[in-house]
């Protein structure tokens, strides 16, 4: 008995474990597929009062996104959709029995990814029999429609597919980068509750008459973080990161590069979510053109093309600059940009923080992080990991050449940030709070 039960249960296994994978359906699929309705009680007649020729005639619509998970030849679930407006509809998701949970959750992540290309902002399906596809869905945020048998989803607008995002050098941030983000509790706040939250909790925002955030400028010295935090908030989005680099559009001709510009943010508007970067902004909107690296011509077509970017619901344009001051102060209107936020040098804390970040990947030895706050006073994060990582080199140096075994010390430390030329001086510090009393808007 026993033996058996185990026999049977890696056979199981093994049948589940069979690779496959979601592919577009074919027209040569279609008698496998009405099995598999049928398998599923669907035929002749559908909980979605579709007949075997309806639903056929339906999945084959040229509207219509048909796709199948498909196991060694075999089909083991099957779904499609099509978009009206902003609504998707998925008709027909049916698994055969045993089925992968795995491999049904990535043919409903092909299905959405498709619906939200063709720009639904939710999913809607008739009630499921299937009480594994029931269980799925749940998990995946279907709740009922009241007053309906109607299950619906809110499409996070992010799943834009490698494809749509290589050819503009976008690409998807991994989700750990914000909490990798250290210190700087003050900047990580406010980006967090002024941007983040109105875009990641749209109803609420909505309920309270908070506006959604369309653009901000982040300014600070260099090496803060200003980069590094709006990747962050493409990670905590999960929205795709962009970068425009206007600086890149120059040359053969300003109206060359303004068409480009024009032509780049309609590839970016094309994507169905993004926060779009301009690093050294103050390149394009500096108030002395001898300040400008790039002319006239693509700047006016960069003011231009923002109102486009604000008037579409899931992009987010960050700006950034070490130079605030050098910037049109008409550029920051708020008509334009929605806040103006300051990422500023590291306190003690945001120093210690840092500092305890890269110390714990570095070593195991007990380390006076203190005396390393301390001796960092004009440290950016920047200057922070790249001290960091040279204690780490003189360690390995150390273990090579002179056979001494143990990881980085605070000796390692101190040597490196001795050797490590800080970025911040005190009138950069004092600047950075004159701009901020001046220019910051939150
Ligand atoms: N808060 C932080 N904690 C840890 N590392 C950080 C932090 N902020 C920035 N860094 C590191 O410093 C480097 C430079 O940051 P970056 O975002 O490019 O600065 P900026 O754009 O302001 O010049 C990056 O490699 C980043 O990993
Ligand atoms: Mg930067």
């Amino acid at each position: 008995m026993r033996a058996e039960g185990c026999a049977a249960t890696a056979y199981h296994w093994v049948m589940l474990a069979a690779p496959a994978h979601v592919r577009a359906l074919r027209r040569e699929d279609v008698g496998r597929l009405v099995r598999l309705w049928e398998e599923a009680g669907m035929v002749p007649v559908g909980p979605d009062g579709l007949t075997v020729d309806e639903a056929v005639d339906a999945t084959l619509a040229e509207s219509a996104v048909a796709l199948v998970v498909d196991r060694d030849g075999a089909l083991v679930g099957a779904g499609c959709g099509a978009v009206f407006g902003p609504i998707g509809l998925l008709l027909r998701l049916v698994v055969a029995p045993g089925a992968h949970e795995d491999s049904l959750a990535r043919l409903l992540d092909a299905l959405e990814v498709s619906l939200i290309e063709r720009g639904a902002r939710t999913a809607r399906l008739w009630l499921a029999l299937d009480p594994l596809l029931t269980n799925m869905l749940a998990d995946r945020g279907y709740a009922p429609l009241p007053g309906t048998v109607v299950l619906e989803r809110a499409l996070s607008p992010i799943a834009a597919g490698p494809t749509a995002l290589a050819p503009l050098g976008g690409r998807m941030i991994e989700p750990a980068l914000w909490d990798s983000l250290t210190g700087m509790q003050e900047a990580k706040s406010v980006i967090e509750r002024r941007v983040i939250l109105p875009l990641a909790e749209r109803t609420l925002a909505e309920r309270h008459g908070v506006a959604q955030p369309k653009a901000i400028v982040l300014f600070g010295p260099p090496g803060t973080g200003k980069t590094t935090f709006a990747k962050g908030i493409a990670s905590r989005l999960k929205w795709p990161f962009v970068e425009i680099e206007p600086a890149a559009l120059a040359g053969d001709g300003s109206e060359r590069a303004a068409a480009r510009l024009a032509e780049a943010v309609d590839r970016i508007l094309g994507l169905p979510a993004a926060v779009v970067f301009v690093d050294e902004v103050e390149d394009l909107a500096s108030v002395r053109s001898a300040e400008r690296r790039v002319n006239p011509g693509v700047t006016n077509e960069f003011l231009r093309q923002i109102p486009r970017l604000r008037d579409v619901p899931y992009h987010l344009l960050v700006c950034a600059t070490n130079w605030v001051s050098r910037l049109d102060p008409a550029f920051l209107r708020p008509g334009r940009f929605d806040y103006v936020l300051p990422v500023g040098p590291p306190d003690a804390d945001a120093r210690a923080a840092i500092w305890n970040r890269y110390v714990t990947d570095i070593t195991d030895e007990r380390i006076d992080v203190d005396i390393l706050v301390q001796r960092t006073e004009l440290f950016t994060p920047a200057d922070i990991e790249f001290a960091a990582h040279k204690a780490a080199q003189l360690a390995f140096e150390r273990e090579h050449f002179e056979g001494v075994h143990h990881r980085a010390m605070t000796d390692e430390f101190l040597a490196a940030i001795g050797e490590t030329r800080p970025t911040l001086t005190s009138e950069m510090i004092e600047t950075f709070r004159n701009d901020t009393n001046t220019f910051a808007r939150s």
